[in-house]
């Protein structure tokens, strides 16, 4: 089944706007929202409380020797400074009127929990989350279960060989993939099929503007101050 997908804008500030602001931080929403962003992606990951918060990476630290998932959502705050609680950010896109593409980082083992989890903080901030995109057809798969309003976006640095299947099989209406292996040709067949295709991360405004005329619908970037026309 192929779900329809969404509006999507053409620049989504990518882990907040990571040129412009330390990436997945509150500072990183006002700096999208200044820069003319409608919306935003964040990671997100699970605290060892079970806590969804915003990380890119497995570890947290300069010496990345302490995995998110070892230490409590009040450690992270403190001690590895500002990963902020995705119940935080989401209260702040909100105020900022900013919509969210949330992508989950199911590198850890529980996958199920990480989505539960996160479906609940998403339920406490109705209409900012928009968008649930991941690696991991299991984590989409538990999004669908857990989040079934919210549409998904399937993430495939480059395309795989059965790439409709899978995200057929997960009812994702968007594939999002790296910029340097999307094609006109992929495009245009991804368009044919019924998705549209998202792409990361562009920090250039000719190659933004060169993917939107080949019908990528929308570029992540770290400088939306660059990209948004
Ligand atoms: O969601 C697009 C992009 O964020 C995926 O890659 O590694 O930046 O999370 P990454
Ligand atoms: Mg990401």
């Amino acid at each position: 089944m192929t779900a329809e997908p969404p509006d999507l804008p053409r620049v989504i500030g990518h882990r907040g706007a990571a040129g412009l602001a330390p990436a997945n931080t509150l500072a990183g929403l006002h700096a999208a929202a200044g820069a003319g962003c409608r919306w935003v992606e964040l990671d997100v990951r699970l605290s060892a409380d079970r806590v969804p918060v915003l990380h890119h990476d497995r570890a947290v630290g300069a010496n990345t020797g302490h995995p998110v998932a070892t230490r409590t959502a009040a450690e992270l705050a403190r001690a590895d400074g500002s990963v902020a609680t995705l119940d935080a950010a989401l209260a702040e896109a909100g105020r900022l009127r900013l919509g969210v593409n949330l992508e989950i980082k199911a590198d850890d083992d529980d996958v199920d929990a990480l989505v539960a989890r996160t479906a609940a903080v998403v339920a406490g901030a109705p209409n900012v989350v928009e968008l649930i995109s991941g690696f991991c057809d299991a984590a989409l798969a538990a999004a669908r279960r857990h989040v079934p309003a919210v549409p998904r976006a399937l993430l495939m640095q480059r395309p795989r060989v059965s790439w409709q299947d899978s995200v057929s099989a997960v009812a994702a209406g968007t594939l999002t993939m790296a910029d340097g292996f999307v094609t006109p040709a992929f495009v245009a067949a991804a368009r044919r099929a019924g998705f549209a295709v998202s792409v990361y991360t562009v920090n250039d405004p000719e190659r933004a503007r060169a993917l939107w005329e080949w019908g990528v619908s929308a570029v992540f970037t770290d400088r939306p101050d660059r990209v948004c026309p």
